[in-house]
C-alpha cells in the first residue's frame, strides 16, 4: 500500500521548495491515519478530491491561501476544481475578456502536487448564475441571434477548454433542469438557440476542444423526497442526449446531502432508496458513467451536539457512499471543499440554532471528522473498478 501523503509531500517539496516546506510544518494539524484518501480511492479504480478557491489577483482570499487547508489538500487529494474560478461570473468580466488568473493559480498548485485538474463548469444553465451583462445580453432576432449566441457560447467554450488540456473531466453543463417541474430552464442562449441546441451545442464544442476529455451532466436532483420532478426532468434530458447523439460521457451527481432547495422549501423529506436506485439504474442503462462531483453534508436539522450530529451525518454519508460505490460506473468522488469554516453551506439555509455546520471532512482546527472516517470506509468496502 502506498502512502500517497509521503510521496506528495517529497514530490511538492521538490516543486515548490520553500513554499512546501512552510506546508509541512503547520503546528497542530492532526493527520488521517492510515492511507490518504486519494490512495484509498485509488485502490478501487476511483479518484478522490476536493473543490477549492482562489481569491481574486492580488489578494489572499480563497481557501488556496490557507496553509492549514492546503496541507489537507496534498494529504488527502488526488484531483482539484476550481470552485468557481471557471464559470462565467469570475472568467468573463465583459463579452471579450477572458480572466484567467484565478483558475490558473489552482491549475499551478495541482500541477505542482502532482494532482489531476477536473473543470466545473463550461455553462452554467441557469440565468441566476450568468454575469449581469449575459443575463440580458441581446443577440437580437430570428437566425442571425442563434448564429451569434452559439458564436459566443462556443467561442467561450474552446477557449477555457483550449487553456487547460490537463482537465480531463469537465461539468459541462450545470443544473439546466428546473426541480419544480422537470424542465429545461430558460436563458438567454436558449431564447436565442433553443433549449436543446443550447445544451447540444456546449458538448459538442466541449468534444471538438477536448476529444479525450470525460464530458458531464452536472446537478442537484438528491436521493430525498421531493426530488421526484427533477429527477424526472434529468431522466428526460439524458435519454434526450442520446437520441440527438449529444457527446455526454457521465452524469454529475452533486451529492450535497441533505440540502434543500431553497427556491422550493419545504420539500426535502427522507431518502427514497428504491426510487434512487430506479433513477441511477436507468442513468446507467443508458451509458452513462456516474460522478459524485460535489459531496458534502448539510447538517442543518441534525442535533446540535457535536458528536450526536457527526455520527449522524457520518451513518448519513456511508449509507449513501456504499450504495454510489456499489455501481461500478461511479468514476469520481469530490467534495465540495474539506475544511468546515469554508463550507459553502455556512452561509446557504443556516442552522436555526445558529451553530456553524459539520458539512465536511475536517473541522476547524484541519482535524478529521467521523466525516472523513465514513468516506474512508466506504473506499474501503467498494468493489473495484476499471
Ligand atoms: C457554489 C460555491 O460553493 C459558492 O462559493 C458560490 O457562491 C456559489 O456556488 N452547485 C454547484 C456549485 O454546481 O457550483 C455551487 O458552488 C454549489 C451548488
Amino acid at each position: 500500500m502506498t502512502f500517497r501523503r509521503s510521496v506528495l509531500s517529497r514530490r511538492g517539496f521538490m516543486a515548490l521548495g520553500g513554499a512546501t516546506a512552510a506546508l509541512g510544518a503547520i503546528p497542530g494539524l492532526a493527520q488521517a491515519a492510515g492511507p490518504s484518501l486519494a490512495a484509498l480511492a485509488k485502490a478501487k479504480g476511483l479518484r478522490f478530491g476536493s473543490a477549492v478557491s482562489a481569491g481574486p489577483p492580488g489578494s489572499n482570499t480563497g481557501t488556496l491561501d490557507d496553509p492549514g487547508y492546503s496541507r489537507v489538500l496534498v494529504d488527502e487529494c488526488g484531483v482539484l476544481v476550481p470552485e468557481n474560478e471557471l464559470k462565467w461570473y469570475v472568467l468573463r468580466p465583459d463579452a471579450k475578456t477572458f480572466a484567467f488568473e484565478r483558475a490558473d493559480r489552482i491549475a499551478a498548485f495541482a500541477k505542482a502536487h502532482d494532482m489531476a485538474l477536473r473543470g466545473h463548469t463550461l455553462l452554467w444553465h441557469h440565468p441566476k448564475w450568468f454575469p449581469a451583462w449575459l443575463q440580458h445580453y441581446d443577440f437580437g432576432k430570428g437566425p442571425a441571434a442563434a448564429k451569434t449566441a452559439e458564436g459566443l457560447l462556443v467561442d467561450h467554450i474552446a477557449k477555457v477548454v483550449a487553456h487547460y488540456p490537463q482537465i480531463d473531466s469537465w461539468d459541462v453543463v450545470n443544473e439546466t433542469i428546473d426541480p419544480k417541474d422537470g424542465s429545461i430552464r430558460h436563458t438567454v442562449f436558449s431564447d436565442a438557440m433553443g433549449q436543446e441546441h443550447t445544451l447540444d451545442t456546449a458538448f459538442h464544442a466541449a468534444r471538438a476542444a477536448a476529444p479525450k476529455a470525460r464530458l458531464v451532466y452536472n446537478d442537484y436532483m438528491g436521493w430525498e423526497a421531493g426530488n421526484e420532478a427533477h429527477r424526472a426532468g434529468v431522466l428526460k434530458l439524458l435519454e434526450g442526449f442520446r437520441k440527438r447523439g449529444t457527446p455526454v460521457d457521465a452524469l454529475g451527481v452533486q451529492s450535497h446531502l441533505g440540502t434543500e432547495d431553497p427556491a422550493a422549501p419545504g420539500s426535502l423529506g427522507k431518502p427514497q432508496e428504491k426510487a434512487w436506485r430506479a433513477f441511477i439504474d436507468e442513468a446507467t442503462g443508458m451509458g452513462y458513467d456516474l460522478l459524485l462531483t460535489e459531496f458534502d453534508v448539510n447538517d442543518r436539522d441534525m442535533p446540535a451536539d457535536v458528536a450526536a450530529r457527526d455520527a449522524a451525518g457520518a451513518a448519513l454519508a456511508k449509507a449513501y457512499l456504499d450504495l454510489m460505490l456499489d455501481y461500478r460506473q461511479t468514476k469520481e468522488v469530490l467534495a465540495w471543499g474539506m475544511v468546515d469554516k469554508y463550507s459553502w453551506l455556512q452561509g446557504f439555509t443556516p442552522r436555526k440554532d445558529g451553530l456553524p455546520k459539520r458539512a465536511t471532512l475536517y473541522d476547524d482546527a484541519y482535524k478529521p471528522t467521523p466525516l472523513r472516517e465514513a468516506v474512508a470506509a466506504a473506499f474501503q468496502a467498494a468493489p473495484a473498478r476499471a
